[in-house]
């Protein structure tokens, strides 16, 4: 590492102080969050969600902001006041905003997960079902592309993990999209692409198309760039999968449709039943997570013809 850069990951950490680095190191702390009243608050395994009686001052939250920005080399500043970065030397996702979007400084850390759970994990934890685990390893050997929907935090990312380490079992190139890192991939063959300020998703798939993909994979549909991927999904590159934040498997291909009405006219819902096989929901009740239901989607006419299959 450069002097430079090890000397701007020391200031990063003193600016964080030591409660924030304490929660960083603690592998119960998930997520950790400042609100613009300047109290912090984290999100554990074990607990949930709670205030840790830690203030952070404004001027603070901007310094710290201020430095993963100039890391990350972007600017922050009131006409650009929102940041989507990693956080250095962590591999964390960080999110920062200050005024005028928000009164004071506010920033949410998501931490890297510590390590990936396989789908198997997943059953140990009775998070899915044996029959729905069973759908999944075969939906991923058939090269069906997926959608997996759930409110925040529910846990889509760590589930594609899971998903994709299953993928990896099959001989394929795999090329997964996203705006912050926060997907694995233990396949020999495998290109990450990040999105940049100037640089869209939108732009990522049509590039990626150029570069041999066989299964196309993006971290959370957002927009536009949900037409650009049923497309090439459809068009001889299936075997894919991409979150989408919505509470059921319904509001999540409305929430597709709108994302496609944002660059096309029409909703295009032939085009989502012939490119989306399968749905996955994901819930949270408490601190777990769970799969609530698959459905398989085979066919639209009136209205999707969705089948559960679990
Ligand atoms: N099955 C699980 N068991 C334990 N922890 C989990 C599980 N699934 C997710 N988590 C933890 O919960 C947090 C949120 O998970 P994740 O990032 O996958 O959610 P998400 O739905 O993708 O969130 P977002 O809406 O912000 O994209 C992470 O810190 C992750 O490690
Ligand atoms: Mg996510």
């Amino acid at each position: 590492m450069s002097l430079t850069k090890q000397r701007q990951l020391d200031l990063i950490e003193t600016a964080l102080g030591e409660k924030i680095l304490n929660y960083l190191l603690n592998d119960d702390v998930i997520e950790i969050m400042l609100n613009p009243d300047t109290k912090l608050w984290i999100d554990t395994l074990t607990e949930g969600r709670k205030y840790t009686g830690t203030d952070i001052l404004p001027s603070s939250a901007l310094r710290i902001i201020n430095l993963v920005s100039s890391a990350v080399e972007t600017i922050v500043n009131k006409n650009n006041p929102i940041l989507s970065a990693e956080l250095p030397g962590t591999g964390s996702r960080f999110q920062g905003m200050i005024p005028p979007t928000v009164t004071n400084p506010i920033f949410t850390i998501r931490k890297k997960a510590i390590k990936i759970f396989t789908l198997n994990d997943y059953l140990e934890r009775r998070s899915i079902t044996e029959k729905q685990y069973l759908k999944v390893c075969q939906a991923v050997k058939d090269r069906k592309n997926i959608l997996v929907v759930g409110g925040t935090s529910t846990g889509k990312t760590t589930f594609c993990n899971a998903i994709i380490n299953e993928m990896a079992k099959y001989d394929n190139r795999i090329i997964i999209l996203e705006d912050t890192q926060e997907l694995q991939c233990s396949a020999k063959d495998v290109v990450f692409m990040k999105t940049t300020d100037k640089v869209t998703m939108r732009d990522l798939i049509k590039s990626t198309m150029r570069f041999r993909p066989d299964r196309i994979m993006i971290g959370e549909i957002r927009g536009g760039e949900a037409l650009d991927l049923l497309k090439a999904w459809n068009s001889g590159h299936p075997g894919g999968i991409c979150t989408i934040h919505a509470n059921d498997c319904k509001s999540g291909l409305e929430k597709l449709e709108q994302y496609i009405q944002e660059v096309a006219t029409g909703s295009q819902e032939k085009l989502i039943a012939s490119a989306v096989d399968i749905i996955i929901t994901i819930k949270k009740l408490g601190t777990k997570r769970y799969i609530e239901n698959i459905m398989e989607l085979k066919n639209y006419s009136k209205d999707y013809e969705l089948f559960k299959i679990d």
